[in-house]
């Protein structure tokens, strides 16, 4: 038994080697918890250093924090620079994860608002490393609508936030605010960084954006997705190291760094291209709105308006998720649902007749979720009856937990 325990500490040992990570300690009086954080970091072989706020100054010393992390401590942006890594772009450059804990509101309200008047604020807006904030504040504080807003900007922007606990707070009431336990604060930093490696080796296929089914020359049926959850997606794959290919219709957005790109334009355009990637693919995840119908003929010059009406014969296209689904052999198959009523129903019949693995369901009447919007209101059904429903969140974090689903999938 202390012998297994040994073993999966050994395994644990190295787990943050190599990595930077920067960590903002501001003004609240959870800053003691900071140091056992830096601690465990540490621990686990990652080169931590410290930014100081001024405020956080008043409840730890810096010598705390460069003892306990064999660095020197930054937080003056004003003081002579005796080390490059003091300087707040080098820091912003060398991290590999910014950690701000704690995050009081006044720093939330910062970084959400772009301030940038101390070493940590500008920190991060230099940075362009992954930036994990842990709120701690007096529960009132915590529920205010400005941080609520400001917490809701950082997660659209791709911030993670790790929830506060609730219970007893240093203010003497008690409610939503308590820092997380520094173990629990170190574990969502190795789980981001050990999801990078996840899907190493994996090929990854995914549809995004509306398709276009022209009706003449200028013309098309086309609908309001703009590929953006889909680009999501692909993102996160390539993050976590799959192979990823993106089969996009029209849209304006830029291909996410690493992703093979493939432009299409119809939906039959679409069918060959997912069709000549499905076979090497372990996951396939669709959030293309792909048309269900076309014009049964392409006028070959512009249609000249005339008196009276213009009818418009509209034919089936082929249903590209379906037909995945019937020549599954290995592949994890996610299909999307959009849905303005009865989302439920509609999403768990065709979870069944496409013979997916899961299927995302939103409900596109929604103003914050869907179609256009930054955020999206969820849930994954499960081809094994699961059901899980998720409260607005960015469409990146949607993003991960669709992929956390077809990776379990893929494991089992
Ligand atoms: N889909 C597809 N090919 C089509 C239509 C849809 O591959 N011709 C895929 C979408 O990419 C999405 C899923 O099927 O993953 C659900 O699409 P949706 O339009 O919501 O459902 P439909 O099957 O078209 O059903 P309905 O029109 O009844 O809503």
């Amino acid at each position: 038994m202390a012998g297994q325990q040994a073993q999966g500490m050994a395994a644990q040992a190295g787990q943050l080697a190599g990595r930077h990570i920067v960590m903002g300690v501001t003004g609240s009086i959870a800053a003691y918890k900071a140091v056992e954080v830096v601690s465990r970091l540490r621990k686990l072989g990652a080169e931590v250093h410290v930014i100081m706020t001024r405020a956080a100054r008043e409840f730890v010393t810096e010598m705390t924090f460069r003892e306990i992390s064999g660095q020197p401590v930054a937080g003056d942006m004003w003081a002579p620079v005796h080390a490059f890594q003091v300087e707040h772009i080098a820091l912003a450059k060398l991290a590999d994860l910014v950690l701000v804990a704690p995050a009081t509101a006044h720093v939330l309200a910062k970084a959400a608002h772009g301030l940038a008047d101390d070493m940590l604020s500008t920190t991060l807006l230099a940075t362009r490393a992954p930036v994990f904030f842990a709120p701690a504040m007096n529960t009132n504080m915590y529920e205010n609508v400005a941080t609520q807003e400001n917490l809701q900007t950082l997660r659209k922007r791709g911030c993670h936030i790790i929830e506060p606990d609730s219970g007893h707070l240093a203010c003497g009431t008690s409610g939503k605010g308590r820092l997380p336990e520094p173990a629990a604060i170190v574990a969502e930093v190795v789980r981001y960084f050990t999801q990078s490696q996840a899907l190493a080796g994996r090929k990854v296929l995914v549809t995004a954006a509306g398709t276009r089914e022209p009706i003449d020359p200028v013309r098309f049926l086309g609908n309001r997705s703009t590929g953006r959850m889909g680009f999501a997606v692909a993102a996160e794959a390539a993050r976590r190291g799959a192979e990823v290919t993106l089969i996009a219709g029209p849209t304006s957005l830029r291909a996410p760094a690493g992703v093979r790109r493939i432009d299409v334009e119809t939906a039959q355009e679409m069918r060959a291209a997912v069709l000549a990637a499905y076979d090497a693919a372990d996951i396939v995840i669709k959030t293309a709105a792909v048309a269900d119908y076309r014009p049964a003929t392409v006028a070959e010059h512009k249609i000249k308006k005339s008196e009276g009406e213009l009818t418009l014969t509209l034919v089936r296209n082929p249903d590209i998720l379906y037909e995945l689904g019937q020549k599954k052999i290995r592949q994890v198959l996610v299909g999307f649902a959009a849905e303005t009523r009865d989302v439920a129903a509609y999403a768990r019949a065709k979870l069944a007749k496409k013979n997916l693995d899961f299927i995302v369901a939103n409900n596109v009447a929604e103003s914050d979720a869907g179609f256009g919007a930054e955020t999206n209101r969820v849930t994954i059904y499960g081809a094994d009856g699961s059901e899980e429903r998720y409260p607005l969140l960015s469409k990146d974090e949607v993003a991960a937990h669709i992929l956390d689903k077809a990776q379990s999938r893929l494991s089992r």
